[in-house]
């Protein structure tokens, strides 16, 4: 299959799901409430964004978005998926903002080279040719920019097992990335953090929506301890990182 059919099939998949065709599917892969934590930390690393061009690549519903905009950015929104551009225009009219929704490929964005303050990017780079999409975001980037990659990895073993037996986000046939992808990514700043999140916390999943799921807040602390160890940071299962030209 060449790429740009499954670029269509890609698009029509995100069409589909964020229409909330699939209401269940999407509530199961919503982890925002699990990951309350990771955006608490990700919203430190936005800094100041009052009066900055920031482009989102693959916003989804837009919950990056709103906040993005919210703290007085500048906004253009890009994804493969017209549903979900429709949806973050919505969600952010209805919180009074605006943005720049535009239909295209991150790994051929036809916007102005040097032309953002910032780049954020979550949960998008396992869909896409992650090596293209990359270099577009630095050819973007003004030479002081930044980049924020918020991306799920490949080598947690009980994440790894879910996705190749009951996540319906096996059909879009995603890469995972590795340490060793971002060792490669990282080669093209200049600098930055990089952070990974979750350890244990993740086998609390299954409790949610069950009073259990408060053990997801003991098991985080513990995975906070667990993952200043070296060798368990290769297994975390998401991986926030913050890069600079
Ligand atoms: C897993 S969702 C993540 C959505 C949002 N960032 C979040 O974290 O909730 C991936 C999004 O990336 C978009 N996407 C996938 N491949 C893309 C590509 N090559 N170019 C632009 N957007 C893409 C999808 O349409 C979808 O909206």
């Amino acid at each position: 299959m060449s790429q740009s059919e499954d670029t269509a099939g890609l698009a029509d998949y995100y069409d589909r799901y964020w229409a909330g065709a699939d209401p269940a599917a999407l509530a199961t892969h919503s982890y925002r409430d699990f990951q309350s934590d990771l955006h608490a930390y990700v919203s430190k690393q936005l800094g100041a964004l009052a009066g900055l061009r920031v482009l989102e690549i693959g916003p989804g519903l837009g919950s990056a978005t709103l906040e993005l905009a919210g703290r007085g950015a500048e906004v253009w929104a890009v994804d493969i998926s017209g549903q979900s551009l429709v949806a973050v225009r919505e969600r952010l009219a209805e919180a009074g903002q605006t943005l720049r929704p535009v239909q295209m490929k991150s790994e051929e964005l036809a916007v102005a080279s040097a032309s953002f303050d910032l780049v954020y990017v979550e949960a998008v780079l396992m869909h896409t040719d992650w090596r293209r999409t990359v270099r577009e975001c630095v050819r973007v980037l003004k030479p002081s920019g930044r980049a924020i990659f918020v991306e799920p990895l490949r080598h947690h073993p009980a994440v790894a097992l879910y996705r190749s037996t009951l996540s319906s986000f096996r059909q879009t046939r995603p890469h995972y990335l590795s340490w060793s992808d971002f060792a490669e990514i990282r080669g093209l700043f200049a600098g930055g953090q990089e952070r990974p999140f979750y350890l244990l916390a993740p086998f609390s999943l299954p409790l949610r929506g069950t009073p259990l799921r408060r053990l997801a807040v003991p098991l985080r602390a513990l995975d906070r301890a667990l993952l200043r160890l070296s060798p368990l940071k290769r297994v975390a299962w998401y991986l926030v990182a913050s890069y600079s030209l």
